[in-house]
């Protein structure tokens, strides 16, 4: 057996490939499915304060290269998900919550909640891509870092933060450096970007509804841009707090560009979209096959190992 562990402080992942928040973790059911899979954690829908129907559908789109989404942030709600979280820890892997809000308040009050709660950590999504008229929280650099500082302040529990990809280093350094010196613990990188589409040719229309057709763009497409976001802020936190890799992953291959790149685990959207809970047995198979292939000792050592030429 080899040993594909690795950890963010307390969080200890037995396989280092998970579920993006998003994908298969709105009911208790696809929670259930997640824990009886190879996921080696899970992380929940985005939860908000009050529970949401989310967007009219069509809301979701896929062709063989991307997808896009214009979900809308359906969710039960945060009291939902903390009745949960007792009976998934029967699964015995890290459990994640994923919250979000509208405003801080919004915030402060869903964060409150689940920092009662046993969950072993809290991922703030400040990068929803799809609530018309609301702007990604994640590019107001000082607002979000005046976020986090304050929930930092607030809970001994292992906190992260969910971005969005940035077009410039100097952003990409800013929000890296401040979060070391807030101590927040990881930093999941990236959303889908804000602004994607997919035009129908034969009815000369846009594949989803909501917003004009516009949403979060994921899958292979966004890997190039999202592996690009985790070697700079690897780069810029000096290697000093996790990173979720997040975009594009399908293979064993994808898993372990990320970890060269810095990550220190992953999560999977699009392909968890596609193929369900069973693609995490897929992932590890092949990423076992690859550390067996390459002969790799310890995982750990591989965290961030890029070579620049
Ligand atoms: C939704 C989309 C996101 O990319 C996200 O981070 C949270 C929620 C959504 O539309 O439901």
């Amino acid at each position: 057996m080899i040993d594909t562990h690795t950890d963010i402080k307390d969080l200890s992942f037995n396989f280092p490939a998970f579920n993006a928040s998003g994908v298969w973790c709105t009911s208790n059911q696809e929670l259930s499915g997640l824990g009886m899979s190879e996921a080696g954690a899970i992380v929940t829908k985005s939860m908000t304060v009050m529970p949401r129907e989310g967007n009219a559908k069509t809301r979701m789109v896929f062709n063989d290269l991307i997808s896009v989404n214009g979900m809308g942030l359906p969710n039960h709600g945060v009291d939902y998900y903390c009745a949960s979280v007792k009976q998934l820890r029967s699964f015995k892997k890290p459990i994640i919550a994923s919250i979000v809000g509208f405003s801080e308040s919004d915030i402060d009050l869903v964060f409150e909640k689940v920092n009662k709660q046993p969950f072993d950590g809290i991922e703030v999504n400040l990068s929803c891509p799809n609530v018309s008229g609301k702007s990604v929280f994640a590019y107001d650099i000082p607002l979000s870092l005046k976020i986090l500082k304050k929930l930092r302040t607030q809970s001994k529990k292992i906190i992260g933060v969910k971005l969005p990809p940035y077009n410039q280093r100097g952003e990409i350094q800013e929000m890296a450096e401040g979060l070391v010196s807030i101590g927040v613990d990881f930093a999941t990188l990236i959303n889908s970007h804000p602004l994607g589409c997919i035009i129908n040719i034969e009815t000369e229309s846009m594949m989803m509804k909501p917003n004009m057709g516009i949403g979060g763009l994921g899958g292979a497409v966004l890997k190039p841009i999202a592996l690009a976001q985790v070697v700079l802020f690897h780069h810029f936190s000096k290697g000093k707090i996790g990173i979720i890799g997040v975009g594009g992953v399908e293979t064993g291959k994808d898993i372990y560009e990320y970890i060269l790149a810095g990550a220190t685990a992953v999560g999977v959207a699009t392909a968890l979209w596609k193929y369900g809970p069973s693609v995490f047995g897929k992932l590890k198979y092949e990423f076992e096959q690859l550390l067996i292939e390459k002969k790799v000792k310890s995982l750990k050592s591989k965290i961030g190992a890029l070579r620049f030429i």
